[in-house]
């Protein structure tokens, strides 16, 4: 098994999501998150206004998945997460010891 940890545009969130929905990845978590990339000190665009990169929103997708989907989710997920400027994001992936359902006990892929 694999994680995905995808750093994306909040914007971006909804149409990841319906993609993702779309393959049938179904088990996910979501959270709001600040951070900055190489552009630190330089402007990004954020919601049609200019900053100077601190910390900006972004959204944190994390997805575990079966190692023989990893490549078919990793392009689904970037394809809808992309617009091709700065700040777009980036998407991290791990080696999965174990996962286990916590309500029967279920292992590994059957748990996901
Ligand atoms: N090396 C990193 N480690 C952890 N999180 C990172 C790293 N690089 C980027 N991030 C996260 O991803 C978000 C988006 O990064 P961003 O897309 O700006 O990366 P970048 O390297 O500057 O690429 P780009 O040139 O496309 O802007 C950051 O706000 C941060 O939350
Ligand atoms: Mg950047």
């Amino acid at each position: 098994m694999k994680k995905i940890e995808a750093i994306i545009q909040p914007f971006k969130l909804e149409e990841v999501k319906e993609a993702l929905k779309g393959i049938g990845v179904d088990g996910m978590t979501v959270t709001e998150v600040r951070g900055h990339g190489r552009q630190k000190g330089h402007k990004e665009v954020y919601r049609g206004q200019e900053y100077m990169v601190d910390l900006l929103p972004k959204v944190k997708i994390e997805l575990v998945i079966s190692s023989t989907r990893l490549e078919e989710v990793v392009k689904t997920l970037t394809a809808a997460a992309r617009t091709g400027k700065i700040g777009d994001g980036k998407v991290f992936v791990f080696d999965v010891a174990e996962a286990i359902r916590i309500r029967n006990d279920e292992r590994g892929e059957a748990a996901l």
